[in-house]
């Protein structure tokens, strides 16, 4: 049976700050989906990662359906009437037009989808993320389907032996979509080259080389290229499908151990290190760490499972204590160097502001003849 998954989340509000959106509000965007949804999907999961709700459908009406996004919009719209009665935070902030008008892309939330034969057992994992730009999937994909210190089923497996093509997105691109696909593993270290930049270039897409099919899918939208300022950070999904000749959840998994940098967390204007977190999860610490969230699922015939939720296990928690010293040693340091974000990326314009004034009080002592000529002599 072929189906389409779409995972699609937007921030409509949240409780005492950037925390987590309220009860009332999670419960009224489930049962908008559950009463009107019937016609359009064949299941669905609400969840929260942080201030961020995702909805996750499984459908056969393909990639970007007008219905299905019109579905997420309308019980995002729903969601946000509660948190303007509960007066919670950012009420509606990512929802930035009026109204609807086909597909939610370039509308505020994030959406990412895959649509593919199921193959007779099909698991995958649904990963969503907060306080952090999409940018910080870059380094756990890069690791999980084209190394194989982290993925050894590019070693062992012979069908992934061919590797992976990657689409990646140029986000600074605001004429259209601009992307480039490369193939891993004879074009790694061009991958490598655009990945560093995790605020211009993000991953789309990844497929398998030897046989075309779809594997992962995430968010790329940039919320200030949409509003042209910023109106909060972009908080990223992923879809991923797994095991066989895919990467298997552990291999795509094993690199969130690393606890890697992004950009994010306060003011979303600064680095921190990435926690992967139980399942409805709150903010911690700094509007952070940025966290990220993984719920393994199974589907046949576009029936979900319950969710696995992977990082609520004994062994995550050694991980978010070593993240939890991370973040708190790089917070030692304010805002100075790689602690806050460079000037581009920052949320608010106090800096650049602050900046022009200053600019006008520079005063500039220019060489001396004496000092030029005595330059060009010894040059
Ligand atoms: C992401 C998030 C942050 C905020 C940022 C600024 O979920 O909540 O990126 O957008 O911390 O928030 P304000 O300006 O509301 O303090
Ligand atoms: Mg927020
Ligand atoms: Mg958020």
């Amino acid at each position: 049976m072929k189906i389409t998954l779409s995972i699609i989340k937007a921030d409509i509000g949240s409780v005492g700050g950037h925390f987590k959106p309220s009860e009332r509000l999670l419960e009224r965007v489930r049962s908008y989906v559950e009463e009107e949804g019937k016609d359009v999907m064949l299941d669905f999961y609400v969840g929260h990662t942080g201030d961020d709700v995702a909805i996750l459908f499984t459908h056969t009406n393909g990639k970007g359906s007008e219905d299905v996004h019109r579905l997420a919009w309308d019980a995002f719209k729903a969601g946000t009437e509660v948190a303007k009665e509960q007066g919670l935070y950012g009420a509606g902030q990512d929802l930035l037009v009026d109204a609807f008008s086909g597909n939610v892309r370039g509308m505020g939330p994030a959406v990412a989808e895959l649509e593919f034969e199921e193959r007779p057992s099909e698991p995958f994992l649904s990963l969503a993320a907060d306080k952090t730009d999409p940018g910080a999937y870059n380094l756990p994909l890069y690791l999980g389907f084209a190394d194989p210190m982290y993925c050894p089923g590019l070693m062992l497996n012979p069908k992934m032996g061919k590797g992976f093509r990657f689409t990646i997105m140029d986000v600074a691109y605001t004429e259209g979509d601009r992307r480039i696909e490369l193939n891993a593993p004879e074009e790694l270290y061009d991958i490598a080259t655009l990945l560093r930049d995790t605020e211009r270039f993000v991953v789309e897409k990844i497929v398998t080389r030897e046989t075309g099919e779809i594997v992962a899918s995430v968010s790329t939208s940039r919320l200030h290229n949409i509003a042209g300022k910023y109106t909060g950070k972009d908080d990223p999904v992923m879809l991923v499908r797994v095991q066989k000749d895919f990467p298997a959840a552990g291999e795509v998994l094993s690199p969130y151990a690393i606890g890697h940098y992004v950009a994010g967390t306060m003011r979303g204007s600064h680095n921190g290190p990435m926690m992967p977190v139980k399942r409805n999860s709150s903010i911690a610490f700094f509007d952070g760490p940025p966290i990220v969230n993984c719920l393994a699922f199974s589907v046949h015939n576009g029936k979900l499972t319950e969710p696995a939720d992977v990082f609520d296990h004994p062994f995550w928690d050694s991980i978010r204590e070593k993240v939890s010293e991370k973040a708190v040693e790089i917070r030692r340091q304010g805002f100075f160097g790689p602690a806050m974000l460079g000037e581009n990326e920052l949320e608010y314009t106090g800096i650049t502001e602050r900046l022009k004034t200053l600019d006008e009080r520079f005063q500039v002592e220019m060489p001396t003849k004496e000092v030029i000529l005595a330059a060009a002599k010894g040059s």
